[in-house]
């Protein structure tokens, strides 16, 4: 990774990509994929929780082993796709996305495009490629390669289908001391920068369920999660768990650039919720030095 730059820019950067150029993934860009997944602790997430991840090469959708992966037409000109395997419960949907998502961002500094996918592709034809174990399924994939110049008129239609440029301002999602106040920018000081990272991020059908309420005494931010009503539930799985992970590795990532120590920590402090979709997930509180 080159430390010159800010990953800080690179998620103000970032963009969800789903058409590629036809060129070749470097050589060197496949190295550092291949040694940042033989690296086990890029694949522990904040919980403990070991995720799996695997890089499959492909050339028009087509893998080595000769299978057709599909994503409905969504994804044009793949040269490889990330798979992710995970076990269908709270922690580890949590800590997988983190770790994912760590992955995506890495490869977005390179210069490559990436797409958070957990709906729209065949389960079917990624799990005849991938050797998935005991109580094992995919929660997320992502197609890798290089982002075209061009948009096709399919990515402009998918962006705004589902307003994905269209980000909810802070008054919607962060909260000062309890949900009754909104927390304003100007109050927020040096939670400022990872707070808005958690805005830009990623998130399923860009719904955006996260919301944080930052201590009184500002040393502590609580995550919670506005729930969906049903969003994934015909998938199986609370797909809006893995846009809490993504939001923690945003977070998290703003926090060590700006030097901001501190740690998660999953302690309740039962605030009391304005609606029954909005859950408690966990904390980042501040070292006190
Ligand atoms: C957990 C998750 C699942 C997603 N699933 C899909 C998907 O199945 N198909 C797709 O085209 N985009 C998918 N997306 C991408 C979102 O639509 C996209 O992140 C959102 O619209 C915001 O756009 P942006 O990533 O460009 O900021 C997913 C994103 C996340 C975080």
């Amino acid at each position: 990774m080159n430390n010159n730059k800010s990953i800080i820019e690179t998620m103000r950067k970032r963009q969800s990509v789903r058409t590629f150029d036809t060129k070749n993934i470097d050589d060197s860009h496949f190295q550092f994929i291949n040694e940042y997944l033989f690296n086990q602790s890029n694949l522990i997430g904040p919980f403990g929780g070991k995720s799996k991840i695997e890089l499959v090469q492909v050339s028009g959708n087509v893998t080595d082993k000769g299978i057709k992966l599909g994503t409905y037409g969504l994804i044009k000109n793949p040269r490889g796709y990330l798979v992710g395997l995970a076990e269908n419960s709270k922690y580890s949907l949590l800590d997988f996305a983190y770790c994912f998502h760590n992955l995506l961002l890495h490869l977005t500094e390179l210069g490559m495009g990436t797409c958070w996918m957990g709906g729209t592709f065949s389960r079917n034809s990624f799990e005849k490629e991938i050797e998935i174990g005991e109580g094992e399924f995919i929660p997320g994939i992502s197609p890798i390669g290089y982002p075209s110049q061009k948009q096709r008129v399919m990515d402009k239609a998918l962006r705004y289908a589902v307003k994905a440029d269209n980000k909810k301002s802070w008054e919607k999602l962060f909260y000062d001391a309890s949900f009754e106040v909104s927390l304003a920018k100007e109050n927020a000081g040096e939670w400022e920068i990872p707070i808005e990272m958690v805005r830009l991020g990623p998130s399923a059908s860009n719904k955006q369920p996260w919301r944080l309420v930052l201590s009184a005494d500002r040393t502590v931010c609580h995550f919670y999660i506005e729930h969906t009503p049903n969003y994934s539930s015909k998938l199986g799985y609370d797909m809006q768990l893995l846009d809490m992970g993504i939001a923690m590795c945003q977070f998290d990532l703003a926090c060590r650039e700006l030097k901001m120590e501190g740690q998660w920590l999953a302690d309740d402090p039962k605030i009391g919720q304005t609606n029954e979709q909005i859950e408690y997930i966990v904390s980042w509180k501040k070292f006190s030095h």
